[in-house]
């Protein structure tokens, strides 16, 4: 962004503060993955009984695996396995034994359970440290942990790992918005912990308050735990006049801590694959792709004992990439997840399209839900999305018509486009929920 000079432009890590894994050679990286590989699989052969069960009915051993490039005989695991061994069929290890557990929200049915043993969590907090380094953090340095606190990974994963590596932590959760930006005033934090969208939110609030974003004290923020694009970097890092640093987990793989973007590179997370085993497959036939090609990611842990997880399908959309700041490989950043992905008259739209294309307009502001309906068994496709503060009222027809041209040449949809006043569409205090599906009830 022109003229754009973020706080702190010197936050690389030095090399020495690495872990040398992260700079090792790729027959380093791959040698260990391979020993680890056959030592998970073992573990939840022996341990679970569903992967007992799955790996019988699919005829492979865990000795089957001579190479890494195996893993593709072995059967993949869904949110389903999860949901029917509920709550704690898929632990390792006797429940007395595990030191925690955390949950999915369940917005989409029954919640699935996560577990972890003590070495468990030691490794989690390693790995988010690691992340933070990464990211540009520093021990010492302060940190306001605007991340839900509770079931959700993303607060007590971020508390254990920002202590891990030597940072004050100020434990304020999600919410109540007008206090996290006192706080930033007040303990002038170096570091927010945050989803993209609660930061919007928190951005509005300090203009409320009439204070200046670009002053506060704040020089980084990882924003993760839901999709966002590249435009709203661009959105964050003006606004704040910080470093904004993707990173990106899942409860079942383990939480935030699976991969995080380097701060000299930001060009998407490296993943930390001497713990996850990453494969990008065919969502449909479920085949392997080379590196480099669009697909659904698939993880498989490699040192968690309490919970392993094989070959975990997560939905999400994204493309494996070779290391550029460290050995390891970098994921794309995430187009979306298959579920969220819209069928509107046979187009697959995401919303992450659509912000992409609501952030190009300055008259328009990030905040936006779409709302589909279905009338005479057509899908329609609305974007309710505010204006600018400082809009006037007489642009907004003209940016809505504007949006649907946009969205018609570039997505291929028609849209109906309602704007807003600004403050109108629902903030949510984690992650925003972006699509409203009406279908089937109107
Ligand atoms: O969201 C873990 C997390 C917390 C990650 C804080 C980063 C920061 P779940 O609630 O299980 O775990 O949701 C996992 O969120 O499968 C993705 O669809 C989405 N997601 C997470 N991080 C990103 C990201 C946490 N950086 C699901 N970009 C995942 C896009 C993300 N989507």
């Amino acid at each position: 962004m022109p003229g754009l000079m973020l706080k702190g432009a010197d936050l690389t890590p030095r090399r020495e503060s690495l872990e040398p894994i992260e700079i090792a050679s790729r027959d380093e990286i791959a040698a260990l993955q391979l020993k680890r590989l056959k030592w998970s699989l073992n573990h939840a052969y022996a341990n679970v009984p569903h992967y007992k069960q799955a790996f019988d009915a699919a005829s492979v051993h865990p000795d089957d695996l001579k190479t890494l490039a195996d893993l593709a005989k072995f059967p993949f695991t869904a949110k389903d396995d999860l949901r029917r061994h509920f709550p704690f069929g898929m632990f390792a290890m006797p429940r007395e034994q595990v030191s925690r557990v955390h949950a999915s929200s369940g917005t989409t049915g029954k919640p699935t359970v996560v577990g972890y043993s003590k070495n468990d969590l030691d490794m989690w907090a390693n790995v988010i440290a690691r992340s933070l380094r990464a990211a540009g953090c520093r021990p010492g340095m302060l940190a306001q942990n605007s991340y839900g606190y509770g079931l959700f990974t993303g607060g007590i994963g971020f508390h254990y790992g920002a202590e891990r590596l030597g940072m004050t932590v100020v434990p304020v959760s999600g919410g109540m918005t007008e206090r996290q930006v006192k706080l930033i005033g007040d303990f002038k934090p170096d570091v927010i912990f945050v989803t993209p969208s609660y930061a919007l939110a928190i951005l509005d609030e300090f203009r409320a308050q009439g204070v200046d974003p670009r002053s506060s004290s704040l020089k980084i923020g990882l924003f993760g735990a839901e999709p966002w694009t590249t435009s709203m970097r661009a959105e964050l890092e003006a606004a704040f006049n910080l470093h904004a640093i993707d990173n990106y987990g899942l409860s079942e793989v383990i939480g935030p801590g699976v991969s995080c973007e380097c701060i000299e590179s930001k060009d998407g997370c490296t993943i930390w694959e001497d713990h996850f085993y990453p494969e990008v497959i065919d969502p449909a036939t479920g085949a392997v792709l080379p590196d480099g090609e669009l697909g659904e990611l698939v993880f498989t842990s490699l040192t968690k004992e309490a919970m392993p997880v094989i070959r975990y399908r997560t939905r999400d959309l994204s493309r494996l990439l070779p290391g550029t700041a460290r050995s390891m490989r970098r994921m794309e950043k995430i187009t979306g997840r298959s579920d969220d992905m819209m069928i509107i008259r046979g187009v697959n739209v995401f919303p992450s399209q659509i912000e992409e294309i609501i952030l190009r307009d300055a008259r328009l502001s990030p905040h936006f839900v779409i709302e589909l309906t279905r009338s005479d068994r057509l899908d329609a496709l609305t974007v309710v999305v505010e204006a600018r503060p400082g809009t006037p009222e007489e642009d907004w027809a003209g940016s809505a018509h504007d949006l649907t041209r946009h969205i018609k040449n570039l997505i291929g949809v028609t849209s109906e486009i309602k704007v807003v006043k600004p403050g109108t569409v629902e903030r949510s205090a984690g992650k925003a929920k972006r699509v409203i599906d009406l279908r089937g009830k109107n």
